[in-house]
């Protein structure tokens, strides 16, 4: 039934966009699917954690001007983060990991494996900084050395950037204008203390806003990795301001 159900709902998209794009759509869920089997499943799993299923906006709380300016939740696959992570330069000890729009938290569990220095998470809905908090507790009480995890009750434009080098992390969590604030936000931190950044950004919708920022530069021809390329069910793109 379900495969049915999958099979109308390609052919209505390739009626509607084209078979080209049913055909991109169908690798995604496909692609997500497999991450889930063989990856993300295992990782709640041991950690007793919940980081799968979409969240529309309108099933969260969320007050502030950026409400309606958000996306939905949907997580990231595990093993691309570590994937790309595993490729930036530098011990992640020297490096604080934040999470721009954290969700369920799927990426702070990940990272806090990986030895980051802190592992943050920026989050504004009430419902989803509440599971992520759990997930996060969990990973604490069967992995003790893992590092610490915070997930912090504000707006990407509004927190206090930490002043140490990061790595943000953002999987396309918002529409241009708020990215715009966030970015500006991370400049105004950078110029006072300039130090290295990377920002890896996933599903980069809004790239434009990037290139046009001054003080980031485009960083993935770096790390280019044709397996995590192919496995990844979107783009994934890094910049980094090296100072
Ligand atoms: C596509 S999900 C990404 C979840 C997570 N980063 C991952 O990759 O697994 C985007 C998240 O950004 C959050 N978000 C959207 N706009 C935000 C804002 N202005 N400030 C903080 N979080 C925001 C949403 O609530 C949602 O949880």
């Amino acid at each position: 039934m379900r495969l049915v159900h999958d099979l109308r709902a390609v052919a209505a998209l390739a009626r509607d966009k084209g078979f080209r794009y049913a055909l991109g759509a169908v690798r995604k869920v496909v692609l997500y699917r497999l991450h889930w089997w063989f990856h993300d499943r295992a990782l709640d799993h041991r950690y007793g954690a919940t980081t799968r299923g979409g969240v529309t906006p309108d099933q969260l709380t969320v007050t502030g001007p950026n409400r309606d300016l958000g996306i939905e939740y949907m997580p990231t696959p595990g093993w691309v983060l570590r994937r790309i992570l595993q490729r930036l330069p530098g011990a992640p000890a020297e490096f604080v990991f934040v999470d721009v729009g954290a969700g369920k938290g799927r990426m702070l569990l990940v990272a806090a494996e990986l030895g980051y220095k802190r592992v943050v998470g920026v989050e504004f809905a009430r419902e989803l900084i509440d599971i992520a908090r759990a997930n996060a507790a969990g990973q604490r009480r069967r992995r003790p050395d893992a590092t610490e995890v915070e997930v912090l009750h504000e707006d990407a434009t509004t927190f206090a950037v930490p002043d140490e080098p990061c790595v943000f992390f953002l999987y396309h969590p918002f529409d241009a204008p708020v990215l715009e604030a966030f970015v500006e936000n991370v400049r105004r931190f950078w110029e006072h203390r300039p130090r290295p950044i990377y920002l890896v950004y996933v599903n980069p919708v809004h790239e434009a806003v990037l290139a046009r920022a001054g003080f980031l530069h485009a960083a993935t021809h770096r790390f280019r990795d044709g397996l995590t390329h192919a496995l990844s069910p979107h783009t994934v793109t890094v910049y980094a301001a090296d100072r």
